[in-house]
C-alpha cells in the first residue's frame, strides 16, 4: 500500500439535463444521460485514512459524527475500494462542506466524488477519471458528474463499465453563474434515492426518457455554441419535465412552493425583456437561476426582491475534483 491517507476536494454540480430514475437502482445506472455544470467556490473537502487499528469505519461531517444510513452509504464506497485494492483496514473519513445544508445545493454530488478520489488514493490506487466517475456514481448518481471539470456529460452506457461522466467543455469555455434563490418555506423533501425509485410509477417517465437524446443534443450544442437563449429554453423544459414526472409519481412528489413558481414567472419575464436568465430546479423548492457571469450581481439583486426569497448564493463554472494537502 503506497499511502494510507489522502484528502480530496470536489464541487457540487447543477444539472442542465436532469437525471431522474435508474434502470438499475443498486449500480445506479440512470434511465437517461445528463449534462451539468460544476459549481466553483462551493466544495466538500474529505480526508480518508485507512487505519488497521480501527474496528469500524467512522464518519465525521462538519465536526459531527455520523452513524446509521449515512455511514452505511460511505462504507459501501469504502468496501468497493477495499475490494479493488485488496486492503482490509477500516477507514476514518472526515468531511467538511463550505456551503450550508438545505441551501438547495445537492451535497451528495460533491461528497461522493471527494470520497471516491480520497479513498482510492488513500488505498494506493491510481484510478482513471472514468473509473473515479464510476466509483462516485455508486454513492450518488450525480456525483459521477463532479469528478470531471467544467461542463460535464454523464453517458448512460450499456452497463457499469461504460456508465461514467466526462468533460464536454472546460470551465473557461463559457463563464456562467448559478444564482440560487433560497425559498423560505422549504419543507422536508423526499431524498433523491427514494425519488429515483418512484420515477417509473409516473406515466410520463417513459416519454421523458424517450425524448432525452434530443434534449441532450440541444443542450450540448447550446454549450458548444455559447448560445444562451437555446440553453435557457432547453434547461427550463427539461427541469419542468422532471418535475412533471415527480408530481405524477405514485405517491406524488411536489417539491415546488408558491415562491418557486413566482420565480419561474419572473425569470421568464426578464428573459422576454432581454435579460439573459433561465431557471432549473432539483429535488427541492429552491430555484437555480443560470445566467452569464457578468449578469450575476443583477440577477441576485432581482431575486432578492421577489416574494419568498430568503437568501441567495452565487457560484460560477467550476473545475474537476482534485487532491489537496490534508
Ligand atoms: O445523485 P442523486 O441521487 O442525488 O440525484 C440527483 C437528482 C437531481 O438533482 C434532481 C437531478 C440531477 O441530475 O442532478
Amino acid at each position: 500500500m503506497k499511502s494510507s491517507s489522502a484528502t480530496a476536494l470536489a464541487h457540487p454540480n447543477i444539472a442542465f439535463i436532469k437525471y431522474w430514475g435508474n434502470r438499475d437502482n443498486v449500480l445506479r445506472l440512470p434511465s437517461n444521460g445528463s449534462i451539468s455544470m460544476n459549481l466553483d467556490g462551493l466544495f466538500t473537502r474529505t480526508a480518508v485514512s485507512f487505519q488497521p487499528s480501527l474496528r469500524l469505519d467512522t464518519l465525521t461531517i462538519n465536526g459531527h459524527e455520523v452513524t446509521g444510513k449515512g455511514l452505511t452509504r460511505v462504507s459501501q464506497i469504502l468496501d468497493i475500494v477495499r475490494k479493488i485494492s485488496g486492503i482490509n483496514a477500516k477507514a476514518e473519513v472526515v468531511s467538511q462542506n463550505n456551503f450550508p445544508a438545505g441551501a438547495g445545493i445537492a451535497s451528495s454530488a460533491a461528497a461522493f466524488s471527494a470520497l471516491a478520489l480520497a479513498a482510492s488514493k488513500a488505498a494506493g490506487l491510481d484510478l482513471s477519471e472514468a473509473e473515479l466517475s464510476r466509483l462516485a456514481r455508486r454513492g450518488s448518481g450525480s456525483a459521477s458528474r463532479s469528478i470531471p471539470g467544467g461542463f460535464v456529460e454523464w453517458q448512460m452506457g450499456s452497463g457499469d463499465e461504460d456508465c461514467y461522466a466526462f468533460s464536454i467543455a472546460p470551465p473557461e469555455h463559457w463563464r456562467l453563474a448559478d444564482c440560487v434563490a433560497i425559498v423560505s418555506a422549504a419543507h422536508k423533501k423526499t431524498g433523491s434515492t427514494e425519488g429515483h425509485a418512484l420515477a417509473p410509477t409516473s406515466p410520463l417517465q417513459n416519454a421523458r426518457v424517450e425524448d432525452s437524446a434530443r434534449r441532450l443534443t440541444l443542450c450540448r450544442e447550446a454549450i458548444f455554441q455559447r448560445d444562451f437563449e437555446a440553453l435557457a429554453e432547453i434547461i427550463e423544459i427539461d427541469s419542468d419535465m422532471m418535475h412533471a414526472v415527480m408530481m405524477t409519481s405514485n405517491p406524488p412528489l411536489m417539491y415546488w412552493q408558491p415562491a418557486t413558481l413566482g420565480i419561474f414567472h419572473a425569470v421568464r419575464e426578464w428573459r422576454a425583456s432581454g435579460f439573459p436568465a433561465a431557471y432549473t430546479v432539483d429535488a427541492g423548492a429552491n430555484v437555480h437561476v443560470i445566467c452569464l457571469k457578468e449578469y450575476a450581481a443583477e440577477t441576485e439583486k432581482r431575486l432578492r426582491e421577489l416574494p419568498g426569497v430568503s437568501e441567495t448564493l452565487v457560484a460560477e463554472t467550476g473545475g474537476a475534483a482534485r487532491l489537496v494537502n490534508g
